[in-house]
């Protein structure tokens, strides 16, 4: 049977929403060979938050384009460069299609939303933000969404606007609002789901008020987006990233998607072959958008795959919504593991939040209890997940995580549970 047509029955047999969440998680690993040559004793995968499994489609075509039609993109006067470039334009217009954005061009390949992140802030400087200008973001970062915010205030020695976070890490509205109004930033960045805790910031809320005080938002949609989607046409925001990764693609590419009248006035940070219109010895010109951000060879083959991913995406999705799966999972992870005494959990823990919870083990370090899940084969991240400021906010300084993707079971939480029980067993 077609995977489509096995999917579609999976949904109409199932009765409970968490058993549709079970059939259909099993289903959807038909879509993973990862699956299928790893030992099911070893594949608890709770980790996609840092990075997905691949999907198939993924993995077919970047074997595809390297053995059978790689070449040079956009250079090329014969006919393989031509369909690699051929290829390479149509993922930037399959990642249009799956973010809804207004014109393809305003989709820039990088190399990850780190990258993203940091072209924005670096083209931003001594044009659309100057000397004395404030920069404003929120605790709740990751430090790819933080760290180019504040170093381009140090840099136009403006004022660093952060806002804080409550005591379930959220981002703090009210303040988020007070801020935005006394600071008069020129730019916003603040993320749409908290790779740390999962916490959900009103993202079009903000957006709003950010375009009600003239300030240019910056969205990071890198967890977002696995779990709902990204529909840029109706957040109606200036910029969003996001890495391909996390998304069920390759690494080594990100996406940035810019408003093209602000992309136009972005100044690129790379500079090099291919981003170019005209070379003289003392000056340079740029190539239009989105050439003039993507200076050198780009990631062909990994953008290619990417493309094939989201076109797999979208056939996916036409038989349940992206973050289903996670969302139903998600409050069962809830009470499982709020039904052993010794686990704090961390984060709002709101009905619609999904994929990413974190949560403590009284007298068992994290990196103890994510080594002692490894030996039940469940894979889970602890650490500071690049939040130091949310972290020092809550008085945390490491945390136990676990994310969720479309593949993910019961069984793995089931069997989380049993680690973490062993793990107080002999720790604490
Ligand atoms: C919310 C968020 N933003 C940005 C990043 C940076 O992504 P990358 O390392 O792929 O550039 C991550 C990675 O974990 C993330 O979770």
């Amino acid at each position: 049977m077609h995977k489509g047509h096995e999917l579609r029955h999976t949904v109409r047999m199932a009765n409970t929403a968490l058993d549709r969440q079970e059939s259909l998680g099993m289903s959807l690993r038909g879509y993973f060979p990862y699956f299928g040559s790893v030992p099911r004793s070893r594949s608890c995968y709770l980790d996609s938050a840092a990075s997905a499994l691949k999907i198939e489609s993924c993995i077919e075509r970047l074997t595809s384009y390297l053995t059978n039609e790689h070449a040079n993109i956009h250079r090329g006067a014969y006919e393989l460069s031509s369909r690699a470039t051929e290829s390479y334009e149509e993922a930037r217009q399959a990642v249009r299609d799956f973010c809804n954005v207004p014109e393809s061009h305003e989709v820039i390949f990088t190399s990850g939303a780190t990258d993203s992140l940091n072209m924005v802030a670096t083209g931003l400087e001594g044009g659309l933000v100057r000397r004395g200008d404030a920069v404003m973001s929120t605790l709740l970062e990751h430090h790819s969404n933080f760290v180019p915010w504040q170093q381009l205030a140090l840099r136009v020695e403006g004022k660093f606007c952060v806002v804080g976070i409550t005591e379930q890490a959220e981002i703090d509205v009210l303040e988020f609002l007070s801020i935005l109004t006394e600071c008069s930033p020129k730019v916003v960045a603040f993320t749409a789901h908290s790779n740390a805790f999962g916490t959900l910031p009103p993202v079009l809320q903000f957006i709003h008020s950010c375009k009600q005080q003239k300030a240019i938002s910056v969205v990071d949609a890198t967890q977002s987006i696995v779990h709902g989607g990204l529909d840029v046409a109706a957040l109606d925001g200036d910029f969003f990233a996001f890495s391909a990764h996390k998304l069920y693609g390759p690494t080594g590419l990100g996406v940035l998607i810019g408003r093209k009248e602000l992309l136009e006035q972005l100044r690129p940070a790379r500079f090099g072959g291919g981003m170019i219109r005209e070379v003289g010895e003392q000056f340079s010109s740029w190539a239009d958008i989105p050439g003039k951000f993507e200076a050198g060879t780009p990631p062909i083959a990994e953008a290619i795959a990417f493309g094939a991913t989201l076109r797999q995406l979208s056939e996916i999705r036409k038989t349940y919504p992206l973050g289903l799966v996670e969302e139903e999972l998600f409050r069962y992870a809830v009470e499982r593991l709020s039904s052993l005494p010794s686990v704090k959990l961390i984060g709002p823990l709101r009905r619609d939040q999904r994929s990413i919870l974190s949560f403590e083990v009284a007298g068992v370090h994290p990196h103890d209890v994510a080594s002692i899940a490894d030996s039940h084969g469940v894979q889970v991240r602890a650490g500071h997940h690049c939040v130091m400021p949310a972290m020092r906010s809550l008085q945390l300084s490491a945390t136990t995580r676990l994310s969720l993707g479309m593949y993910s079971v019961r069984e793995d939480v089931d069997t989380l549970v049993e680690s973490i029980q062993h793990a107080q067993k002999i720790l604490s």
